[in-house]
């Protein structure tokens, strides 16, 4: 179900390739030379055309400018964030766009809108950005985390489905990599448990089910614009929503508890908040990033498509594959499974080694975050053992076992980053021309 078709393709690509609209960043230093060993083994190291990130020009110059010359340099004073909020609900289909200080602060907000506190269980993801975890934890409730579906590096619904109990305040799936989770389970299994779902769509920038953006699927969607996303002002976040009433109490926890929109500050209205606004600075730069995102977003998507079809062709190189339902990926992240067997044994480590050598980054990307010190330990945290004691903790890790998510990030996930797919489509040809190469050779680059 892609949007994109080859003539979009090659438009898209055209942009990248002629450093047309997409102007400073994308211009091209491709040399095309190959040779046919591993760099390791003495090869030439190919060049590429990945872009340089962030990309910009004087249009953001202009308008960080124009926010210091107006003396408006905060939300309460200006209009510039307010104009953000339009924008962005509008290109998400959303009848509603809160600006916020970051994608944690997004979901954040959302927990203290949604009053979550000790007692309180929240189902996520295991396979995320250790910020999803950490909202929960700072509102001193319980995560729990779900097993991934190893095909497609999303939650596991079936898993999401069992992992509900009484406590269960609410489901926060993930799309992580900028794809989407199976967002008709997800949302099915919500109305089923009379659950809301906040979607941490925090890289996940315009990515689409059924045509529909996340983000607008569950009571509330958390954006980041932290300096590596897809639309990114250094340190920022958005929450999207279609419920008044849920945006307006968000609108009053970013705002020290605080009335509606345009109230100025006082003594406190009764309600739980705290400080987590954006400045005009930071929404200044938004505005001016979102003139290029749908045209990067093009770009992105098909030499992603592109690289998955010459993926798809080498033996023991699997693309994470899209739930049914998915329109548009956002492509933050290009993520795939190594199988060492078809590498001759090759392992996971040795591969990235040499396929970096070759000039291109890459990385294991997330681990075993149920297994880590950090996140075992709260099973010792003097205030939870206060609030759940220490069976029901114990049990706890006992519920937060991941078996798929361990095949899978142990020794089989490769991530690939978004400013990658900027480049050129020759950029795609090369990097499968390397991992071929790298292939051809396992057995001796092994060791
Ligand atoms: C899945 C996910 N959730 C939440 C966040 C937190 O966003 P921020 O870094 O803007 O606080 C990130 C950021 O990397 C993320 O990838």
């Amino acid at each position: 179900m892609k949007t994109i078709n080859r003539r979009n393709f090659i438009k898209a690509s055209a942009f990248a390739g002629a450093g047309l609209t997409l102007a400073p960043g994308l211009a091209l230093r491709c040399t095309g030379q190959n040779s046919s060993k591993p760099v390791l083994l003495g090869g030439r190291k190919p060049s590429y055309s990945f872009s340089k990130w962030p990309i910009f020009d004087q249009t953001e110059e202009q308008a960080l400018l124009e926010v210091l010359n107006s003396s408006h340099w905060g939300r309460l004073s200006g209009t510039v964030t307010k104009k953000f909020e339009e924008e962005y609900a509008k290109i998400n289909g959303t009848a509603h766009a809160l600006a916020v200080s970051s994608g944690t602060s997004a979901l954040f907000t959302m927990l203290g809108a949604l009053d979550v506190g000790p007692g309180d269980e929240v189902v996520l993801p295991v396979y995320t950005f250790v910020a999803t975890y950490n909202v929960v934890g700072l509102n001193y409730a319980l995560p729990i985390l779900v097993d991934t579906n190893i095909e497609t590096f999303q939650i596991d619904t079936k898993k999401m489905e069992q992992a509900i109990t009484p406590q269960t305040k609410l489901l926060m799936p993930v799309h992580i990599g900028g794809a989407p989770a199976d967002l008709d389970a997800v949302m099915e299994i919500g109305k089923k448990h009379n659950l809301p779902v906040i979607e941490d769509a925090c890289q996940a920038h315009l990515a689409e089910w059924k045509g529909q953006k996340v983000g607008s699927f569950g009571l509330g969607g958390a954006f980041s614009f932290q300096a590596s996303k897809n639309l990114n002002c250094a340190e920022g976040g958005a929450i999207t929503s279609n419920d008044q009433e849920f945006i307006e109490r968000c609108y009053i926890f970013h705002n020290q508890g605080q009335g509606g929109r345009g109230a100025s500050y006082g003594t406190g209205s009764g309600t739980r908040g705290t400080n987590l606004r954006l400045t005009e600075f930071q929404a200044a730069i938004l505005l001016a990033q979102m003139t290029r995102l749908e045209e990067q977003m093009q770009v992105r998507s098909a030499n992603g498509d592109y690289l998955t079809e010459l993926f798809n062709e080498i033996p023991g190189i699997t693309p994470a594959k899209e739930h049914e339902g998915t329109t548009r990926n956002a492509y933050h992240l290009y993520m795939f499974r190594f199988d060492s067997a078809h590498f001759d044994g090759l392992t996971r480590d040795e591969f990235i080694k040499a396929l970096r050598a070759e000039g291109v980054p890459c990385s294991t990307g997330y681990g075993q975050m149920n297994s880590s010190e950090y996140v075992r330990g709260l099973a010792e945290n003097k205030h939870y053992l206060k609030v759940y004691g220490e069976k029901t903790m114990k049990e706890w890790l006992e519920r937060n076992h991941c078996p798929q998510n361990d095949k899978l990030t142990k020794d089989q996930a490769v991530w690939f980053t978004q400013p990658m797919l900027l480049g050129d489509r020759s950029d795609m040809d090369k990097i499968a021309e390397a991992v071929r190469r790298i292939q051809k050779h396992a057995t001796e680059l092994k060791g």
